[in-house]
Order: structure tokens, then sequence, then C-alpha cells
């Protein structure tokens, strides 16, 4: 049985202005979900290295940065070595796949591989051996609060038959539209790990909408004893 569900609040939804307070806010939060956005990948510009740094000095919490930015076969490795614990690069954006992996975790860092919606898994499925993590995007990468795109449940049904069949050994994530209503459907899917912006931020007690997550998580009766 797969271990915990792990749940990633994504500070797109905090409070810019007051991020330590927020990121403090999320208690129990197993990963911290960084949203890096240059503009051109994504019609959206957020925040880059340097505020990765400045967050990474605030928490111990694990940072799982995910790069929605063109050439990650520059850029990824650095967020590795500014501390991030887990850092993903798009399918659609990256050039050399396994050596961009192979780099990330020579820093120290897990590495992931991120679909959009309309990006195959096939297509992905040999690179997919050389990461730890799939991101599957649930929404059109961009921005926070759109509603979640239900299609994209084969894709993470899919990635868990090939987990599950050890042709992949990959943490699956979800991002997206993920709140207490749609949580219970992906986990159900196979998700391990849910990342949530506007669920979380957008909650009057970010710590109380990320055990409500979880509890939708554990419904779908899929996890074993929780390892925290
Ligand atoms: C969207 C980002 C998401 C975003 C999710 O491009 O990758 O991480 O923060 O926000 P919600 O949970 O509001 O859909
Ligand atoms: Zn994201």
């Amino acid at each position: 049985m797969p271990s915990a569900p792990r749940i990633a609040p994504s500070i797109l939804s905090a409070d810019f202005a007051n991020l330590q307070t927020d990121i403090e806010r999320a208690r129990g939060a197993d990963w911290l979900h960084v949203d890096v956005m240059d503009n051109h990948f994504v019609p959206n510009l957020t925040i880059g290295l340097p505020v990765v740094q400045a967050i990474r000095r605030v928490t111990e919490i694990p940072l799982d940065c995910h790069l929605m930015i063109d050439d990650p076969d520059r850029w990824a490795v650095g967020y590795a070595e500014a501390g991030a614990y887990n850092v993903t690069v798009h399918a659609e954006a990256v050039r050399e796949p396994i050596s961009v992996a192979m780099d990330i975790k020579a820093a120290g860092a897990t590495a992931g591989l991120s679909l959009k919606p309309g990006t195959a898994l096939d297509d992905w499925t040999e690179a997919l051996r050389s990461y730890d993590t799939l991101l599957v995007m649930t929404v059109e990468p961009g921005f926070g609060g759109q509603e979640f795109m239900a299609d994209m449940l084969d894709k993470v049904r899919r990635a868990r038959t090939m987990v599950d069949t050890g042709h992949l050994t990959v943490i699956v994530q979800v991002d997206g539209g993920i709140n207490a209503d749609t949580i219970e459907q992906a986990a159900e899917a196979g998700a391990d790990c849910f990342v949530a912006g506007s669920a979380v931020y957008g909650a009057a007690d970010p710590a109380r909408a990320i055990e409500a997550l979880r509890a939708g998580a554990e419904r779908a009766g899929r996890y074993g004893a929780p390892e925290r």
C-alpha cells in the first residue's frame, strides 16, 4: 500500500507581501509548492531564484519548485543548488530531459517532470525512468483558481498503473483545481501528492484547509498508516 498522501500548498495564492507569515500559516504541509513562471512558457510572471533562496532560509518545509519556464535545461540546477527538495521541469520546454534530471539530482534535489493537459504520458515514459516525480497538470499552467480538469484522471490512473507494475518509480503529483471536492477522485485515481493553492490560501485557516484536504485524500482508502 502507498504511504500517506502528501499535501503541497502552493504559495501562488499566498500574500506575496507577507510570504513568511503565510508560509508559517501552512502548518502540516508536507511540501511547499513554489510556482516559478517566466511570462514566456506561460502568460504570467511570478518569482524566481532569489525568492526561492530567501524562502529556504525561513522554512524547514521541503520546497517543491515547479518551473513553468522556457529553457529549464539552463535554469533548473540553480534551484536544486538553492536547496529545493524537488525541482520539476516541463516536458514541453525541456530539451535534454535525461541530462537535466541527472544534473538536478547531482545537485542534491529530486527531479520532476510535468505534463501539460495536452501532453501524452506515453511519449514520456522512457524519459520518466530518470525522474523521481511526475506532475500531472489538472489545469492549463499559468494561474491559480482554475477548475479541475476531471478528464486528466485517466492520465493519473495510467501513471499509477505504471508505478504499481514496476515500470516507473515516480511519485505521482497533481496540480490545479485541487480542493475538498476534487481531491478524493484524484486520490482514487492514484495520485500521491496534491498541490493546492486557492483551496489552502483562500481559506480563513490554511492549516485546517490542509487537514481537510488530507482527510479527503484519505477517504479514497488507498493509503497505509501515516509515516509522519
Ligand atoms: C498553476 C500552478 C498551480 C497553482 C494551483 O499553473 O502550477 O500550482 O498554484 O492553484 P489552484 O490550486 O488554485 O488551482
Ligand atoms: Zn504548480
